[in-house]
């Protein structure tokens, strides 16, 4: 049985209740497959698992995009339950943000480029209310996507520089057979849509075949994944990267670890993706 809980005294009363070491998964909902393998990597290690669920509104773009964003409560505490999570903590945005709310954490360069250029303002409202979610909660350890591999840097980050004492774990990206990243904004797209999105991976995959056979031009990766999503009329890319994964700063060759990430609209949705290599 999942415990639900809304407000901060409620949540109090629940952690008090639980056995440590805890296990924090920040969501917005929508719960797929990919958060409840969050769920379960915190289930392997932690004595009890939180999992928060709360649409965000400062992360948002347009209150256009907030509004759009899919809501499936029953579902989600049916997902919370199967995985066996402890407790599911579903906030009002008033419990999150109290009154007189004036706050902001603002991560430098990492979170510039890439996601930060597209969307203004977005991680500065991600850092701030992950913050606030790990300080309500106090978790030993929070698990995040590598999916969102920009996020997951800011996050880790953040921890660093403010001393937060929560481990921060980043878990592997799950995919459909066809290779499309599990994203709650898959279900927004039009049927020959989603059957062109998986050329997001493939153009990845381009670019990871080229570096396995020697080449070590960033250049030539990102040519290679924007040759690839070229092929498919649906794609428009919006960004093709080669970063350092700790920065985010592009990069010219390839010697360590690197992140291909892109950006890709697919009519009126965007889907992100990336692979690490090293
Ligand atoms: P949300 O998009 O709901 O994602 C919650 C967590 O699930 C994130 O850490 C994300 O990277 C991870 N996730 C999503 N799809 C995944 C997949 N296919 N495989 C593995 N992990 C996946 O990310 C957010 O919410 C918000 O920004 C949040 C961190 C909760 C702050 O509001």
């Amino acid at each position: 049985m999942t415990q639900v809980v809304r407000t901060r005294a409620e949540l109090r009363a629940a952690l008090a209740a639980l056995p440590r070491p805890l296990g924090l998964v920040p969501t917005m909902g929508a719960l797929h497959a990919g958060h409840a393998s969050l769920i379960r990597a915190s289930r392997e290690r932690d004595a009890a698992t939180v999992v928060s669920i709360f649409v965000n509104p400062t992360q948002f773009g347009s209150p256009d995009d907030l509004a759009r964003y899919p809501r499936d409560e029953a579902g989600d505490l049916a997902l919370c339950a199967a995985e066996g999570a402890a407790l599911a903590w579903l906030p009002a945005p008033a419990d999150v943000y109290p009154p007189g709310f004036q706050t902001s954490v603002q991560v430098g360069p990492v979170a510039a480029p890439l996601e930060g250029a597209a969307r203004p303002g977005h991680f500065a409202g991600v850092a701030t209310v992950v913050a606030i979610l790990l300080g309500l909660v106090l978790p030993a350890r929070a698990y995040f996507g590598r999916k969102d591999a920009q996020q997951l840097a800011v996050v880790e980050r953040m921890t660093l520089d403010l001393g937060l004492p929560v481990e921060i774990v980043g878990c592997p990206t799950v995919r459909a057979a066809d290779g499309l990243p599990l994203s709650s904004r898959n279900v927004r797209l039009a049927p020959a849509e989603r059957a062109a999105a998986p050329v997001v991976h493939r153009a990845l995959m381009a670019a990871l075949a080229l570096h396995a056979r020697g080449e070590r031009s960033a250049e030539t990766l990102r040519a290679a994944m924007t040759a690839t999503l070229a092929g498919e009329p649906l794609a428009e890319p919006e960004y093709v990267s080669v970063a350092d994964p700790l920065t985010m700063a592009e990069l010219e060759r390839v010697e360590g670890s690197a992140l291909l990430s892109l950006a890709v609209r697919f009519g009126a949705v965007r889907l992100i993706d990336n692979e690490r290599i090293g």
